[in-house]
């Protein structure tokens, strides 16, 4: 009964680590098996048609530069992310993934269904053009 209890407390604390409260996600965290690797199939070009894209669904978070600095970014907690800042240092699976599954416990949404696979590529290119 004393192990069981153990086990409940160890899976409490587990949990308790795992979701930080409002805490900004550790970055880079680890990518999901089915991403990994995954590369941009569209071409430079698609940044043109990603920043139609980021100006509808992102920029109101994250602001017309990426910066993180948005007027609906302002009082979320963590704030939304830096996106050149944080393109420099993950790869495209990286960006592919969080823009398609969101940051859970997060203002960040996962973005797949609102948008399709090739305009969140398009978006992931965009990003590239911030600075
Ligand atoms: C409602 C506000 C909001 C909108 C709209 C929004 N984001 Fe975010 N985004 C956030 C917040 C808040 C975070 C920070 C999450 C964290 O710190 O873990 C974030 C984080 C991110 C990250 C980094 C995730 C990580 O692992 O650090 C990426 C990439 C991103 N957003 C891209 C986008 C893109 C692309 C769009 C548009 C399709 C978008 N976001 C729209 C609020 C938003």
């Amino acid at each position: 009964m004393k192990k069981m209890l153990f086990i409940v407390l160890f899976f409490a604390v587990l949990a308790l680590t795992a979701c930080g409260g409002a805490e900004a996600t550790a970055t880079p965290a680890s990518i999901p098996a089915e991403f990994v690797g995954k590369t941009n199939p569209l071409g430079a070009d698609a940044a043109t048609a990603g920043a139609e894209v980021f100006k509808v669904y992102c920029v109101s978070c994250h602001g017309e530069r990426g910066h993180g600095d948005g007027p609906a970014g302002a009082g979320l907690s963590p704030k939304p992310k830096n996106l050149p800042e944080l393109a420099a240092t993950v790869g495209d699976d990286y960006l592919f993934w969080r823009i398609t599954s969101g940051v859970p416990g997060t203002s960040m949404v996962g973005w797949k269904g609102a948008l399709d696979d090739e305009q969140i590529w398009q978006v992931v290119a965009f990003i590239h053009t911030l600075k």
